[in-house]
């Protein structure tokens, strides 16, 4: 799928935006301040209808404005799809989707195709906290199967609920029976969620480790690290081995109060040659390697989906060198449309790409790059 056109009303800075966009990459060029990631976010949300950086959905519309509208033409292999997204965020949220005029719930927009986002803030998935890890993984999962997103909301519940029947069970043993029920339900909501990620991280791994030997030459790995230890790719099995982990930390939980086992705690581990990118990656690697992760992504979200995602790249090109700039420029080759931003134009040769100038709330066409 590709974006072909699009329309951003009060959305952001935006007034008003009209955009043809051509197929394969684009390169989104202007100052700090001008609009170029609030572009790509407004992209994402027609794929999404979710921000990969705001915190409520009432920070998307233009200050002053309390709603705003999205539309796009998308194209995929000669067919046409046009979607219309009206958000009225104040007093509270409220959507009109549309796709081809004809009106569509939340989860058939989400489903028409996916975006994969890059920003410069991705980085902490390689070097932050495993929260940010788990949220890579349910993320991917979530955008494949609003099944999953409901099971994950109910397993955080859970998780919640028992911490609280932990630390009362300490002291008052009525509580126990409340656990048990809890420990049961843990179980059978956290372990459909474990199966899910061990088979995306299966087929995750192989397509991190040929972008990034693609892109800077290296191997590398990815595995899910479990609380529950090894398991094999097999429900029954991820359900005993998580109520023989629940047994074995019994006493443990009850001292101090949390659930210390489960998807909630697990994490990714992605290493270059057995070390780990999160403490022995230079800035450039850990770059790269994240770039792999999201071009893995894309390549999941393809195979589910079944249509090509559209690459959002914000300010991909900063700390790569002009070997690897070239090579994220080339990704376009693989048949992906890639909407990129910059502050400054590329100076390295390279496969061509569209380029458009980002300046006062508007964006123009700005000729072709890299001819030579
Ligand atoms: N809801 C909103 N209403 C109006 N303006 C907004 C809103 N949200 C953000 N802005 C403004 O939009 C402007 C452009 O933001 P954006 O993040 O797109 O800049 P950018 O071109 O990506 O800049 P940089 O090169 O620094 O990343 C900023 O000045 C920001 O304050
Ligand atoms: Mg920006």
């Amino acid at each position: 799928m590709r974006f072909a056109y699009v329309v951003l009303r009060d959305f952001r800075n935006y007034p008003y935006l009209e955009l043809d966009i051509p197929p394969g990459a684009s390169l989104f060029v202007g100052p700090n301040a001008q609009g170029k990631t609030n572009l790509l976010e407004a992209c994402y949300y027609i794929s999404s209808l979710s921000s990969p950086r705001a915190e409520r959905e009432s920070d998307l519309a233009r200050w002053g404005t309390g709603c705003f509208s999205l539309a796009a033409r998308l194209e995929d292999l000669g067919s046409v799809t046009t979607v219309k997204i009206d958000t009225a965020v104040t007093p509270s949220v409220r959507r009109k989707l549309r796709i081809n005029d004809r009106r569509v719930t939340r989860r058939e927009l989400v489903a028409l195709f996916p975006c994969v986002y890059f920003s410069p803030d991705d980085l902490y998935i390689v070097k932050g906290s495993s929260a940010l890890r788990r949220k890579f993984l349910d993320s991917i999962l979530s955008r494949q199967d609003s099944v999953y997103a409901k099971t994950l909301q109910r397993y955080n519940d859970t998780v919640a609920r028992r911490n609280t029947a932990l630390k009362k069970a300490g002291a008052d043993s009525s509580w126990k029976s409340t656990l048990e029920s809890l420990d049961e339900l843990l179980v059978n909501l956290g372990s459909p969620l474990l199966y899910r990620r061990l088979g995306l991280v299966e087929e995750l791994s192989g397509y991190t480790q040929s972008t990034y030997k693609f892109i800077a030459n290296g191997n590398c790995a990815v595995a899910y690290t479990s609380t529950l230890g090894e398991t094999a790719l097999d429900l029954d099995e991820i359900k005993a081995a998580f109520r023989q982990r629940l047994r074995e930390l019994g006493r443990e939980e009850l001292a101090r109060g949390v659930t210390l086992a489960g998807p909630h705690r697990d994490d990714l581990s992605v290493s270059l040659n057995g070390k780990s990118f999160r403490y022995f990656g230079s800035q450039g690697q850990q770059r790269s390697v994240m770039l792999a992760l999201k071009m893995a992504e894309a390549r999941c979200l393809q195979r589910s989906f079944g249509t090509k995602p559209v690459l959002l790249l914000d300010d991909v090109f900063s700390e790569l060198d002009s070997e690897k700039k070239s090579k994220v420029l080339s990704l376009c080759d693989f048949g992906f449309q890639v909407l990129m931003t910059s502050t400054e134009l590329p100076k390295h040769t390279g496969p061509r790409f569209s380029l458009f100038r980002v300046e006062n709330n508007a964006a123009m066409p700005w000729g072709v790059g890299n001819q030579s």
